[in-house]
């Protein structure tokens, strides 16, 4: 689908859905919406007169014109309140209207600039949420479907932004340019997770790093089983160990031309797959266990579009990768691993591998002393009882980056929520046998991913972000697709944009 910004009149665009908008309680339409209500001689406003479309949020209404615009049909997006109104209600209405657009088997759309109108909000940044609505709003991962409820599958195309004034359309084009790249990204991570496990393995995502690292000139290096263990990550090669598919340790870094503010680097959960191991799931719970290298997805997305985006940080990502299988090799409960840090932790569950995986990778960012380090990870199901799909839950030993996160999380609409982090909660890793050991059982469960990882995270400012329940629905909500979101990718983004 391709997003292109044209000055001219909207009402006269010749497409097969043309997209308005209206607040909710508004009777009489104004802006772009009233030309194409006076052009439809008042079908818009008689169809509010009827109650038959009242504004609501996320709702919309369509009206064939037979002939009376270009456009084959009209799609009027509710926009809410107006006093709840901001760019978040502007990525959710171009969701809803280009989903409306695709169930009614459009293939060029024409749309309105939500928000720059009457709404008077900057129009760069209303593009970039229209854009970022529109792209993550039309995905859907069908590529596996032969044919969608009966019938052959369409796609939108083309979707165009129509401003009445020509002055307007370079800034607008900046918004747009960005927004792309964002929810190009998103929907990379989202992909990523979709796929089956036996498409992306650890190596699948090593030689995905390695195609960026040419495409966008970021520096990568992959590392094998066998470096892997020379290089002391006994954790990840345990974890990885009962599987055919051997671990990869991925590192992919930007370099910004000057001198870098700072140095970020963004630590991903890289599991192909979760089976439990010796400690194995249920059949229920290994369902969709293929997307917890939700984590590692998010943080490939992000070099990407930090790549494109150019900011005078530098960035690296590090990914341990793995699959957590069983057979005769695989690690045992009871087993205790030294971690690259030297820390010895003693085995306790072996669906505990999350940390594991971390430790290694978290010892290693430890050493390149990089100014702020940040984990994601999909870690506990204890997450997802505690904070829902709505919340993803961060930890960390700075207060400060906690809060930016957090605040930058709630501007681009992907919440989160601080739980508490205490030493007490390190009391219950004790081992008889060894420094720690990886789980306590059930209670406080993501407390206890938290501290754990804060062993290896050292004393540099580190923040854990807990995905497990908001990187996947099980319906769609927003401008978020059913199975997984790319969250929080849009985060990173912006977080090491500002
Ligand atoms: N990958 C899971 C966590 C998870 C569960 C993510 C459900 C998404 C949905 C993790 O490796 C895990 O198994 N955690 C255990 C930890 C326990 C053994 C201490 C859990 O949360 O049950
Ligand atoms: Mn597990
Ligand atoms: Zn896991």
């Amino acid at each position: 689908m391709e997003l292109l910004v044209r000055d001219g009149d909207l009402a006269q665009t010749s497409c097969d859905v043309v997209i308005v908008n209206l607040f909710e309680g508004v009777t009489q339409p104004g802006g772009a919406t009233g030309a194409v209500d006076a052009a439809l001689d008042g079908w818009v406003s008689q169809m509010i007169e009827l109650d038959a479309f009242t504004g609501k949020a996320g709702t919309t209404l369509d009206i064939p014109t037979f002939g009376k615009i270009p456009a084959k049909r009209v799609v009027v997006v509710g926009l809410g309140p107006r006093d709840a109104f901001n760019l978040e209600q502007v990525r959710r209405a171009a969701a809803a209207a280009i989903r409306r657009a695709r169930a009614l088997k459009a293939k060029r759309v024409a749309t309105i600039l939500h928000g720059a109108g009457i709404a008077g909000l900057p129009a760069e940044v209303c593009a970039q949420a229209v854009a970022e609505g529109t792209a993550l709003g039309a995905y859907e991962f069908d590529k596996y479907k032969s044919v969608k409820d009966g019938e052959p599958k369409t796609a939108i195309e083309q979707v165009l932004i129509v401003e009445r004034e020509a002055d307007k359309v370079p800034m607008i084009e900046a918004g747009v340019k960005m927004g792309m790249i964002i929810a190009e990204a998103t929907n990379l991570a989202r992909d990523l997770a979709n796929e089956p496990p036996d498409v992306v393995t650890p190596g699948h995502l090593a030689g995905l790093a390695e195609t960026f690292a040419v495409e966008f000139g970021l520096r990568c290096e992959v590392w094998d089983e066998v470096r892997i263990a020379d290089e002391g990550m006994n954790c990840l090669t345990m974890v990885g160990r009962g599987s055919v598919r051997p671990p990869r340790f991925i590192q992919l870094e930007y370099i910004p031309k000057g001198t870098p503010k700072k140095r970020v680097c963004i630590v991903g959960k890289g599991l192909c797959y979760d089976s439990g191991g010796l400690s194995l799931k249920p059949s229920e719970s290994m369902r969709h266990m293929k997307t917890d290298m939700s984590g590692a997805a998010a943080v490939l997305a992000t070099l990407r579009a930090i790549a494109q985006l150019q900011p005078d940080v530098a960035v690296t990502g590090l990914i341990p990768a793995c699959e957590n299988m069983i057979s005769g090799s695989a690690y045992k409960v009871d087993d205790i691993l030294r971690a690259r840090n030297g820390k010895t932790i003693e085995v306790d569950n072996t669906d505990a591998e999350g940390r594991l995986v971390l430790a290694d990778a978290l010892s290693f960012a430890a050493e390149q002393k990089f100014d702020e380090v940040i984990d994601i990870a999909t870690l506990t199901g204890g997450c997802i009882v505690a904070l829902g799909t709505i919340w993803s839950g961060v930890m960390g030993n700075n207060q400060e980056m906690i809060d930016r996160l957090i605040e930058t999380g709630n501007t681009v609409g992907e919440k989160m929520w601080m739980l508490p982090f205490d030493p007490e909660i390190r009391e219950m890793l004790d081992s008889d046998l060894a420094d720690m050991k990886n789980s306590a059982g059930r209670w406080g469960s993501t407390l206890q991913g938290g501290m754990f990882l804060q062993e290896f995270a050292g004393e540099q400012p580190w923040v854990h972000i807990d995905i497990a329940g908001t990187s996947f629905l099980d319906k769609p909500r927003g401008y978020e697709p059913k199975h997984a979101t790319g969250v929080p990718t849009r985060t990173l983004i912006a977080y090491l944009m500002s």
